[in-house]
């Protein structure tokens, strides 16, 4: 599952009492980030919930609201103390890089003024884009943290512009996300993450029960969707899907599952001899027949067999009739011409 939502069991910029029951429900969902901030509980309460995220498999986030150097300081103190990965906020790296220097977490400051709790952002695009920049250029600093949805404004504009600015460092987009809306923004908009909080603990994100796991569950339904890892649209039809394009041996993307793609084909006449070095390969014909050719023999494939073709193995595959329509199933990373490139090479693939 993507690694982009980040619950954070906190409301309101604080971290909440009886945080291990949210922490719990979120991990239950598969959700691999979870944090809390450095103001509502004490150092022994914030050090239980740290082991309780450890605990559930889940990465450690700590996300700063206070805004002084002191309190920065003493944040990425604990931070440090108790093994956070992922350090975000505050507005000092000044304080806050000598105390993790070598500790091996990411630290990603918020861009642009940041004020008041709880935490607001203000300034030009312009300005926050700058100090994005300036921040990023840091020795030990991973990234940036955005407030995005915390200034009037074109937010998804703004996300994008700091997404240009320091890439391929990542930004991380906190605060009021609240709607799937907001999350296809966020994505779209090529941010590598965001939290969400407040909205999920108080049964606010749209279009969903209140409840904590529905909750996030409507939040993980409209990023797999935004990141087109889920047939959007609902049932599939293979013969509709087919007629939606006429180019052969240009692969379609149906659908994303986990690090796999199902892709539609069509095939006409033969392909190029070619492997793939660590990708397996599986061809399902759905329509006409399919010869796939290996150096030792050939197999034929008709409407409604498969065949896998294992990384490493030589093979054509031949279309024996037309239309051949084929539904692939491989890793994401599977380019169709494997190591031989050439001119038939397809890099960016349509989807559906
Ligand atoms: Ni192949």
């Amino acid at each position: 599952m993507s690694d982009r939502l980040i619950f954070m069991a906190t409301r309101n910029d604080a971290t909440v009492a009886g945080a291990d029951a949210l922490v719990d429900a979120a991990a239950a969902l598969g959700i691999r980030r979870i944090g809390f901030k450095d103001v509502g509980l004490d150092r022994t309460g914030l050090a239980a919930l740290h082991a309780r995220i450890k605990a559930a498999g889940a990465e450690s986030v700590l996300e700063m609201v206070s805004l002084d150097p002191a309190a920065e300081a003493a944040a990425a103190r604990l931070a440090v103390d108790l093994g956070v990965d992922l350090l975000l906020g505050g507005r000092h790296p000044d304080a806050v890089l000598p105390v993790i220097a070598g500790h091996g977490l990411r630290y990603m400051p918020f861009a642009g003024a940041v004020s008041g709790h709880p935490s607001m952002l203000s300034g030009s695009d312009d300005e926050i884009v700058a100090d994005a920049a300036r921040l990023a250029a840091m020795d030990g600093v991973s990234g940036v943290d955005l407030l995005a949805w915390r200034r009037p404004g074109d937010a998804a504009g703004l996300i994008a512009k700091v997404v240009a600015a320091i890439g391929p460092k990542p930004v991380i987009v906190a605060g009021s996300i609240d709607s799937p809306a907001a999350v296809a923004a966020v994505v779209a908009a090529g941010a590598a993450g965001f939290t969400i909080g407040t909205a999920a603990i108080e049964g606010s994100f749209a279009g969903a029960a209140p409840e904590l796991s529905a909750q996030l569950g409507a939040a993980l339904k409209a990023l797999a969707e935004a990141e087109g890892r889920t047939s959007a649209a609902g049932t599939v039809d293979l013969a509709r899907a087919f007629a939606g394009f006429d180019d052969c041996w240009s692969p379609r993307i149906g659908g994303r599952i986990n690090d796999m793609h199902l892709k539609l084909v069509k095939l006409s006449g033969a392909f190029v001899w070619h492997r793939h070095e660590v990708e397996d390969e599986l061809f399902l014909v759905t329509r006409g027949r399919l010869l796939m050719k290996f150096r030792d023999r050939d197999e034929e494939v008709a409407a409604g067999q498969f065949i896998i073709v294992p990384h490493g193995v030589e093979h054509c595959p031949v279309a024996l009739d037309e239309p051949c329509e084929v539904v692939l199933l491989e890793p994401a990373t599977t380019v169709n011409t494997g190591t031989a490139g050439g001119g038939r090479t397809v890099t960016h693939l349509k989807s559906i």
